[in-house]
């Protein structure tokens, strides 16, 4: 989850190890990486830049000037640094580490790194003695206390023969203390958040129900940003027939407001932070018919009874440290609608749709106002759901206590 839709650059200086960075790049790829690799030139002794432009659909870059490439001749390792989220140093030799601890910079390889901005991950791979050797030492405590991430050599079998420490990590163990040490650092992490979202269906008979035009993007969106960020997501979601890509949250699909709220009701005292998107229907017809209604000519009355507000009930019992987020949707006098929500509801929060022809239900952008009890009100113009999300999260966590 962590590491999806995430650029990651691969380092590979020359080491007989470089023979597993075609796995390595195949478990980045399967979690959802864009794979880039750089070389240096006694790695490609190693293994071959064929195989791994192949295994990321990507040239390899090898030196500073590439002249195959003729109308971009030179590999810009500036841009090569930006490009990069993560940097993944793999295979490093003991020369490659010296360079690197010392700052030269003298192929594209350690010039890329010198220049990159992003989390930089660096796996040694030497052998037994020049791994205990106390230069090996020195330059590995050199590169950690400027805050770049080993990833341990391991022991075992040595290309020299030997048994001992320096063996490269295996390609697994690589992937895990990358995902290890990202998802430590994000901003969400530790945290139980729930969402709500979706509309509700009120039965009226076995063919009938009440309902209205929410699709639960938004709530998604939110959703998926949280579990992005790090935080372990409930999401309690109503009757719609938009797809989601679920992965990475628990789900409760529910169809009823009542259903909707004894979902709600169970995982509320658990979570640190609860958002209530659901468009849940105000009424409920009295009594749910087992037949289907016959029609006459006669008019039609149903009658309707209310249904339990599950914001202001559950907001009326947050507990110390919770943060509740409702959301309000009004047609008219829209901040002061939704301020009468935030007292009424006891939410620390609360997001106003601003109506308009692309915002709202089923459209793939919003516009909202934040309101809340002691700050100002905060604008987030039209955009898409998922960038107002990730928007609405940053000011959130911002307000954490
Ligand atoms: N809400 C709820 N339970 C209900 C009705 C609304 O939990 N039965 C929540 C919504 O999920 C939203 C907030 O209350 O977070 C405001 O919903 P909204 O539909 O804007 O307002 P209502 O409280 O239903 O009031 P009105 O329809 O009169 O504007």
């Amino acid at each position: 989850m962590v590491l999806k839709g995430k650029k990651i650059l691969i380092g590979v200086s020359g080491s007989i190890a470089a023979y597993k960075i075609p796995f390595l790049v195949r478990l980045l790829v399967k979690k959802g990486c864009e794979v880039r690799v750089m070389m240096t030139r006694p790695a490609t002794s190693f293994v071959s830049p064929l195989t791994l432009s192949t295994l990321t659909d990507h040239s390899v870059d090898v030196d500073f000037f590439d002249h195959e490439k003729p109308q971009k001749g030179w590999v810009n390792h500036v841009d090569l640094g930006l490009w990069a989220d993560v940097l993944i140093l793999a295979p490093v030799t003991s020369n490659t580490l010296s360079k690197l601890a010392s700052g030269k910079s003298d192929n594209l390889l350690t010039a890329t790194f010198m220049s990159s901005r992003c989390p930089v991950f660096f796996a040694p791979a030497m052998d037994l003695d020049m791994y205990h050797n106390e230069a090996t030492k020195s330059n590995i405590e050199a590169l950690v206390s400027r805050g770049y991430h080993l990833i341990p050599s391991e022991s075992g079998e040595l290309a020299s023969g030997l048994e001992g420490e320096g063996r490269m990590a295996e390609p697994e163990n690589i992937l895990a203390a990358v995902e290890l040490r990202l998802s430590a650092s994000l901003p969400l992490r530790g945290k139980k958040v729930m969402v709500n979202a979706g509309p509700t269906k009120e039965a009226i008979d076995p063919v009938r129900y009440i309902g209205n035009h929410a699709t639960g993007k938004m709530g998604y969106a939110l959703a998926k940003e949280a579990a992005r960020l790090g935080a372990d997501v409930h999401f309690i979601l109503g009757p719609t027939d938009t797809a989601f890509d679920l992965e990475g949250m628990q789900v409760t699909r529910v169809v009823s407001a009542d259903d909707m709220y004894a979902a709600c009701a169970q995982c509320f005292p658990e979570v640190d932070i609860a958002i209530f998107s659901a468009a849940i229907a105000d009424y409920k017809p009295k009594e749910a018919l087992v037949q289907k209604i016959k029609k006459s000519d006669a008019d039609m009355h149903i009658a309707l009874i209310p249904n339990v507000d599950i914001l202001k009930t559950l907001g009326n019992k947050k507990q110390k440290g919770q943060m509740v987020i409702g959301f309000a949707l009004e047609t008219e006098n829209l901040l002061d609608n939704a301020r009468k929500k935030l007292h009424t509801k006891n939410a620390d929060f609360i997001v106003c749709n601003v109506s308009g022809e692309q915002t709202g239900f089923a459209h793939d952008t919003n516009e909202v106002w934040i309101l809340s009890e002691d700050k100002k009100e905060v604008h987030f113009p039209l955009k898409d759901k998922s960038l107002l999300a990730s928007d609405l999260w940053a000011y959130f966590i911002e307000h954490i206590d």
